[in-house]
């Protein structure tokens, strides 16, 4: 009851594949905050802003994206439209690093996941260590990046070194709030099956 479970790690390590098979092995929804600041991304991205530009706040003002958490898949609600399929395009990748460095754009993102109702697995880059400090179990995934842009690589049209130049740029990025929480176990899914990630976590979990 109550329970919340953090999975952490960089960009393309596997996080929403695992999130969501432990949530689905548990019986609870997954929380992909990353898709939040993908969300404000596109809204900047809409209004026509330069990057990182804080006028974003006025859109989330005026229309907040809501996230729909499941343990199938997250979706993203603005209004009636459902941005889901939008916030994986490569201009999303490319300028959510921009509005994530923002304090303001990470306080209100912080609250939306804050108010929803645990139990559920979080997913993100500092689930574990900001957002939800007090959480049961904790978990930080890791790969090469040629590894992640190899998964990756499946999904986006770009050619594999485009992929893993922009993973590793991303992370460069992101690694203020990416650093795993001290009490997280850190698993390198680069061997690994996602089935055998899933199965450590839930094993963990459980034990
Ligand atoms: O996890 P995903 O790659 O979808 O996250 C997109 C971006 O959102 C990251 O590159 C990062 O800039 C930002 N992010 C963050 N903190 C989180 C989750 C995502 O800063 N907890």
């Amino acid at each position: 009851l109550g329970v919340i479970i953090t999975i952490d790690g960089v960009a393309a390590s596997g996080k929403s594949t695992v999130a969501s098979g432990v949530a689905r092995a548990l019986g609870v929804p997954y929380v992909s905050s990353g898709l939040l600041y993908r969300a404000v991304t596109l809204c900047g991205l809409e209004a026509e802003l330069p990057g990182g530009d804080l006028r974003v706040l006025d859109c989330l003002q005026a229309q907040p994206p809501r996230l729909q958490p499941h343990a199938e898949g997250n979706r993203v609600q603005l209004g009636e439209r459902d941005l889901t399929e939008d916030l994986h395009a490569t201009r999303v990748d490319e300028g959510v690093s921009a509005y994530a460095a923002l304090p303001q754009v990470r306080a209100w993102v912080d609250e939306q996941l804050r108010a929803l109702p645990a139990p559920f697995v979080a997913e993100g880059r500092d689930m574990g260590t900001n957002v939800f400090p007090q959480a049961q179990a904790k978990f930080y995934l890791t790969a090469h990046p040629r590894v992640r842009a190899e998964r990756r690589s499946a999904e986006r049209p770009e050619d594999l070194d485009a992929i893993e130049a922009a993973l590793v740029e991303r992370d460069t990025r992101d690694a203020a709030q990416s650093l795993p929480a001290a009490d997280a176990l850190v698993i390198d899914t680069g061997e690994l099956t996602a089935q055998e990630v899933i199965d450590r976590i839930v094993a963990e979990v459980r034990s």
